[in-house]
């Protein structure tokens, strides 16, 4: 297994977000577990790019209520409305939001005053069920764009490839 936790914050993102994609997926091999998925993402993307907060918000209900899931960072909120802040919005509409300027989006939801800017993605399950959100920010305004957009969604893609159901019985 790869232990490494890889730092990639001089390497440009096309690449880095390849190397990283290669590794979580190694690091995770033989892994079903969303939860045990979800915190080595957190991990590795964030020290990777020495990002400000790096988690996930998982649907609790559907269509109604996200909750916190894994993450690195400062403390999170622990629950978010479909349809408010960044987050809810990005549940609501199942569509990434990148945003280069916290301030200027109305109702962002500031659990860390240090965050300039964030990206969120939509994380699906096989058969396009919704999981919950990816949600990294930043302290740097504009940290993200069309790169991280890319490199994140096939990172959190994991979730949709078909995976050995864990076994049921022991032995
Ligand atoms: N900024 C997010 C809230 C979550 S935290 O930043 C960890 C939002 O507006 O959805």
């Amino acid at each position: 297994m790869a232990e490494v936790t890889l730092d990639l914050r001089n390497v440009p993102k096309a690449e880095a977000y390849t190397q990283l994609d290669a590794h979580i997926r190694a690091v995770l091999d033989g892994v079903t577990d969303d939860v045990a998925a979800m915190a080595t993402m957190s991990a590795l993307v964030h020290h990777a790019f020495g990002f400000l907060w790096t988690g996930f918000y998982r649907v609790v209900e559907p269509g109604r209520l996200l909750r916190v899931g894994p993450y690195q960072g400062t403390l999170g909120c622990l629950e978010i409305a479909f349809g408010r802040g960044v987050c809810g919005t990005a549940a609501a509409s199942g569509i990434p939001v990148i945003v280069p300027d916290v301030n200027a989006f109305p109702g962002h939801i500031a659990c860390d005053a240090r965050s300039r800017s964030e990206i969120v993605i939509p994380v699906h399950a096989a058969g396009g069920a919704l999981l919950g959100v990816l949600d990294v920010d930043a302290e740097q305004p504009g940290a993200f764009d069309d790169a991280d957009l890319a490199g994140l969604s096939r990172i959190v893609a994991w979730f949709a490839t078909t995976r050995p159901a864990p076994s049921a019985t022991l032995g």
